[in-house]
């Protein structure tokens, strides 16, 4: 999740940022339009007027995630009373497989055990390398590790923060055979081309899908594209359970060696011509059933996802609508036959050259005007210690030199809050408060 704050390092020096900082100014002199419109008032902080004024607690109730309320404890208190708890887990996969029409899903105690059962279920040899982004959660890469696989770590396309296919078609081995899209911040990847390119490779199409409950792209489900997939329910995610996760498949033989590897009793379960039937009673050593508890608030959550989603994309649409007439903001990019979500935050591209002043005087000003920006670096996995040291992997993964994509994304974003609720009015004071701060660009360049 994004933090607030503005102390993360940027590779621009404040030197070099001036110099191309004022040739901007130069040319946007002419810019007008919304910039005009911002106010001449001192800035916030410079001693003038706050632009944000509605209530603390107004916002707070805007932003408060998770949304649980009385069908949630309703849920619980029945579940306690009726006692049946490990029926709450069909139930919940049932529901989530008719919302998504995955034909096979399975519940996990969270994300990273269903990460990490998708890897098992492979069954790739030793030495099988798996592309992944850099810009991700742990558990995308890391997880791998535990049956000989080794990531290959694909850049992320600037635009979108989203797998970069072109990247991955340089970085193509003879050893590889999978790769694994994020849907960054619940923005779907171009699973179109993706797909294209690993069919024509003969590579295996998995996803994460842990921002992205609800996205779907040519009106399928993320999730569904690749042959397995993942979500999670962590708390801060868009269908929260406080933990949980959940395996998505394509086929028969991959959801079933997939539960058996945490789920003992699954085995039993399936027809006696299955290869893990045998296992009953033992399945692979590991066990991610997910809690019931958690089942029993997912079902509730699922209930109200749609409205959740659709209500803070309509908020974010109105206020980008309006930050993206200012000279250097821009939203990630979204196709038409792609339905986002937003998972973390209202995430926008700030280009420093175009707006003409770097993100650190931004976030300070616009934090000074009552509005809560922030910025979040996503830390790049193959910069982690775990990736350099030989003894954990079959073969020491390749770290690159540069990810370009990652870099640019990380030092040239903002995130804003999502407002899960009626947010016009502070939607209004945020756009004037970014105005005010456009239109004092030139001050804000020398700070
Ligand atoms: C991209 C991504 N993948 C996987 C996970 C793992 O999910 P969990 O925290 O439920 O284990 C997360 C969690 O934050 C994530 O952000």
């Amino acid at each position: 999740m994004p933090n607030t704050g503005a102390s993360n390092s940027s590779e621009m020096t404040r030197r070099s940022f001036v110099q191309t900082g004022s040739v901007a100014l130069a040319g946007l002199a002419a810019a007008g339009g919304a910039l005009a419109q911002g106010s001449k008032e001192a800035l916030a902080l410079s001693g003038g007027p706050k632009t944000v004024t509605v209530p603390a607690a107004q916002e707070a109730a805007l932003t408060r995630w998770p949304r649980y309320g009385d069908a949630e404890k309703k849920a619980l208190h029945d579940l306690i009373d009726n006692n049946q708890f490990y029926a709450e887990l069909p139930l919940f996969e049932n529901e989530w497989k008719q919302y998504t029409k995955a034909p096979f899903v399975k519940a996990h105690m969270n994300g990273t055990s269903a990460l990490t059962s998708m890897y098992f279920a492979l069954d790739l040899p030793p030495g099988s390398e798996i592309m992944v982004p850099s810009y991700t959660f742990f558990s995308t890469c890391l997880s791998m590790r535990f049956f000989g696989c080794v990531p290959i770590f694909i850049d992320v396309d600037p635009q979108t923060s989203c797998f970069d296919l072109e990247d991955a078609k340089r970085k193509l081995t003879p050893n590889t055979r999978a790769l694994v899209p994020m849907h960054s911040w619940g923005l779907p990847c171009e699973m179109d081309h993706i797909s294209d390119w690993a069919q024509e490779k003969g590579l295996i199409v998995l996803e994460d899908a842990a921002h992205a409950h609800g996205a779907s792209m040519q009106g399928k489900m993320m999730g569904t594209w690749g042959v397995m997939g993942i979500y999670s329910f962590q708390a801060s995610k868009p269908m929260p359970s406080v933990e949980g996760g959940m395996g998505m498949y394509q086929t028969r033989e991959y959801f079933e060696r997939a539960a058996a590897f945490g789920h003992y009793e699954d085995p039993e379960k399936f027809s006696a011509d299955s290869p893990v039937h045998r296992y009953v009673g033992t399945g692979f050593g590991q066990k991610y059933r997910m809690h019931p508890f958690a089942a029993a608030v997912a079902r509730q959550q699922l209930r109200v996802l749609d409205q959740h989603n659709q209500l803070i994309a309509a908020n974010n649409r109105q206020l980008n609508q309006r930050l993206c007439q200012l000279p250097g903001l821009s939203e990630p990019r979204c196709r038409a036959d792609q339905k986002r979500v937003y998972y973390g935050g209202n995430m926008l591209m700030f280009d420093e050259s175009k707006a003409g002043f770097a993100r650190e005087p931004l976030i300070k000003a616009l934090q000074a005007e009552g509005v809560h920006a922030s910025y979040w670096d996503y830390p790049e996995q193959h910069k982690r210690t775990i990736y350099s040291e030989a003894k954990w992997w079959h073969h020491p993964p390749a770290i690159p030199a540069t990810m370009p994509g990652t870099d640019q994304v990380n030092r040239g974003h903002i995130f804003l809050p999502l407002f899960c609720g009626e947010a016009a009015e502070i939607n209004e004071q945020y756009a004037k408060a970014f105005e005010k701060v456009w239109a004092h660009r030139q001050e804000l360049a020398k700070s």
